[in-house]
C-alpha cells in the first residue's frame, strides 16, 4: 500500500542521541508497507552520520536500511521533506497523514511543539497532528532533565501527544543494541496503533 495516504505516517529525526531508534522505527514502518513522510533536522542529519557513520547519511537511507534490516524495507516508501519547507504536504491538516513520531526528539524541538511555535516542518507537522487530534508520538532523549523540559513534556501530553521516552526495558533480557532498538521501535508502533512483533509480549515472568 506504499503511497496510499491512508497508510502514511510522518517521522521526524531531530538532534538528540539515539539514531538507532529512528532507523529501527523507519525500517519497521517500511517493512509494513507504510508510506513514510520523513523530515530530518540539520542536527538530525549530523546525528545520523555521527552515530551510525556516513553510510547512514540521509541521501543513502534506503540502501542503508536494506543492508541493515533486510530487503523487506522495499515494501514501503520514503518521501523526504526539507525541514525548512513549511509548505510541504504534512504542514497541512488537509493532507491525510495518519500519525507522526519524532524520534529522537531534542529538547529544542520538544519546546517548539509544546509552545506551538511551528518554526520548522517537524514542529509544524507535529502541531497539525495535535490540532487534527491524530496520533503524535514524541520520543524525548535527555538526562537529567530541567524543569522547563519536564514542563514541556506535560504540555505536549496535555495537548494529546504520547510521551514515549527513549527508555528501553531490560526484562526482555536484551543481548544487543538491536534488541534495545527493537523494543523502542515496537513501543512506537504500538503507540501509533500499528501491530508489530518487534519484541515478545510479557508472559508474567522473565525468560521464555
Ligand atoms: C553530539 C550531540 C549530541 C546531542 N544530544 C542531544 C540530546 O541527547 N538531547 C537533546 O535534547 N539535544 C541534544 N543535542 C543538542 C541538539 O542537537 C541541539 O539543541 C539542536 O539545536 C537541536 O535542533 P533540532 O531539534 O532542530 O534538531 C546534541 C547535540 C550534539 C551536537
Amino acid at each position: 500500500m506504499a503511497g496510499d495516504p491512508r497508510r502514511s505516517v510522518a517521522l521526524a529525526i531531530t538532534g538528540a542521541s539515539g539514531a538507532i531508534y529512528a532507523m529501527r522505527t523507519l525500517a519497521a514502518l517500511l517493512t509494513r508497507a507504510m508510506a513514510v513522510e520523513l523530515v530530518v533536522s540539520d542536527y538530525g542529519r549530523r546525528l545520523l552520520r555521527d552515530e551510525l557513520g556516513e553510510a547512514a547519511a540521509v541521501d543513502r537511507l534506503m540502501p542503508y536500511l536494506a543492508e541493515t534490516y533486510g530487503p523487506g524495507v522495499g515494501a514501503g516508501s520514503i518521501t523526504l521533506h526539507s525541514n525548512r519547507d513549511l509548505g510541504a504536504t504534512i504542514a497541512s491538516g488537509s493532507h491525510h497523514c495518519g500519525g507522526m513520531v519524532i524520534v529522537p526528539c531534542s529538547m529544542k524541538t520538544l519546546a517548539g511543539v509544546a509552545h506551538g511555535l511551528s518554526r520548522s516542518l517537524a514542529e509544524r507537522a507535529a502541531d497539525v497532528m495535535l490540532k487534527e487530534r491524530r496520533p503524535l508520538v514524541i520520543v524525548p532523549r535527555e538526562t537529567p532533565m530541567s524543569l522547563p523540559q519536564l514542563r514541556n513534556m506535560v504540555l505536549c501530553a496535555e495537548a494529546g501527544a504520547t510521551i514515549l521516552p527513549a527508555m528501553p526495558a531490560f526484562y526482555q533480557q536484551p543481548k544487543t543494541l538491536d534488541d534495545l532498538a527493537d523494543f523502542m521501535a515496537g513501543k512506537i508502533l504500538g503507540a501509533l496503533g500499528l501491530e508489530h512483533d518487534l519484541y515478545p509480549p510479557w508472559i508474567g515472568r522473565v525468560g521464555s
